[in-house]
């Protein structure tokens, strides 16, 4: 994983936008979030954190066999941010693409890339990253105080023992609720402008509570699904690491299946959203605190834009 080093607290908003700490902390569960600052885009967290995962995962860069970067924040429209992490870490001319599925993206990659080593590719680097403040409006006290910045990143790799690696996956998406959070300039739509520019139409846009609704619902049926699919018992999990929104999100989807607290990860209080780079560095963190471990039964799950939802069923 790789965050970037300013940290900003909810006291810190309280200074921009007509907020609080005990508002933030109440409705959401965040205490405080990374900011990157000028001059760092979504690949340079990106090509620190693949660096990370290649030296966790004891290869090269050479060993990569193709490079997912899951972000709603690219570096520019193009080209994408997976050949430049490619550039920046110098692997070789393997197969390169991004993927678009807001918050649920670093999920969404996970199948695509399960998928990709099915048809004989391997090693296949998958990254969520995302500079989800460079987006943000900072005049608007309903999302600005959610997100944060970061990336994070795996190597996926073929294994021939048959107890471990991915078990199951379930994915879905309903377009027609896309304008509930989206980001209306900057695309063919609406090119960038004058207007565009003075009416602040390159910041990302929320009806937050249409969002906390559908999220509740697909984050906990995505939660089902899967393990019916891979026809587990909600007992058999033991880390739920879920998109990490808003803690009344994440509960209740814990609250669904009845797992308790010591099997459910959480991490936002001191990230916030981080969009597609959520479940990757709570992961990471999950690792480092000794809840993961050989054989753990991982359930991620993911909401976000578009709308999309998905989770992965996984043996460490
Ligand atoms: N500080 C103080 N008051 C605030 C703030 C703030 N930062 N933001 C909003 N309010 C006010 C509102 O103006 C409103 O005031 P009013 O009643 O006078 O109009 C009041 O608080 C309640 O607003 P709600 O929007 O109803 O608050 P809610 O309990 O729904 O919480 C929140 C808002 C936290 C955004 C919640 O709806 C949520 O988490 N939604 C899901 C958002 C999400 O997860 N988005 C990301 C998903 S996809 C992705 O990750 C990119």
């Amino acid at each position: 994983m790789c965050v970037p080093d300013r940290v900003v607290t909810n006291k810190d908003y309280e200074k921009i936008v007509d907020t609080s700490d005990e508002w933030i902390t109440s409705r959401t569960g965040i205490k405080e979030r990374h900011h990157v600052d000028d001059g760092t885009a979504t690949s340079d967290l990106a090509i620190v954190a693949a660096r990370r995962a290649l030296e966790h995962a004891r290869m090269t860069p050479k060993d990569i066999g193709a490079i997912i970067v899951a972000t709603a924040t690219p570096d520019m429209l193009f080209p994408s941010t997976s050949c430049l992490v490619q550039r920046g870490i110098e692997a070789g001319n393997v197969m390169c693409f991004d993927l678009g599925a807001g918050c649920t993206g670093f999920v969404y990659a996970l199948g695509v890339a399960d998928s990709l080593i099915k048809t004989g590719l391997d090693n296949i680097l998958v990254i969520g990253a995302e500079c989800l403040t460079r987006i943000t409006d900072f005049q608007d006290r309903s999302t600005c105080v959610l997100f944060g910045d970061g990336a994070g990143a795996v190597v996926l790799k073929k294994t021939d023992e048959s107890n471990r690696g991915i078990i199951a996956s379930y994915f879905g998406a309903d377009g027609s609720a896309g304008e509930f959070l989206y980001m209306p300039a900057g695309g063919s739509r609406m090119p960038a402008s004058h207007e565009t520019v003075d009416q602040r139409l390159h910041f990302l846009k929320m009806e937050g509570n249409e969002v906390f609704k559908l999220a509740v619902r697909a984050m906990q049926d995505a939660s089902v699904k899967v393990l019916k699919l891979a026809k587990m018992d909600p007992k058999e999990v033991d880390l739920l690491i879920a998109h990490q929104a808003n803690l009344r999100i994440i509960d209740a989807a814990a609250k669904r299946l009845k797992l308790t607290d010591d099997k459910v990860f959480v991490n936002l209080d001191r990230y916030g959203n981080t969009s597609s780079a959520s479940i990757p560095i709570a992961l990471r963190e999950a690792l480092d605190q000794g809840r993961v471990k050989r054989g753990s039964n991982l359930l991620l799950v993911a909401f976000g834009s578009g709308f999309t939802w998905g989770s992965v069923l996984l043996t460490w």
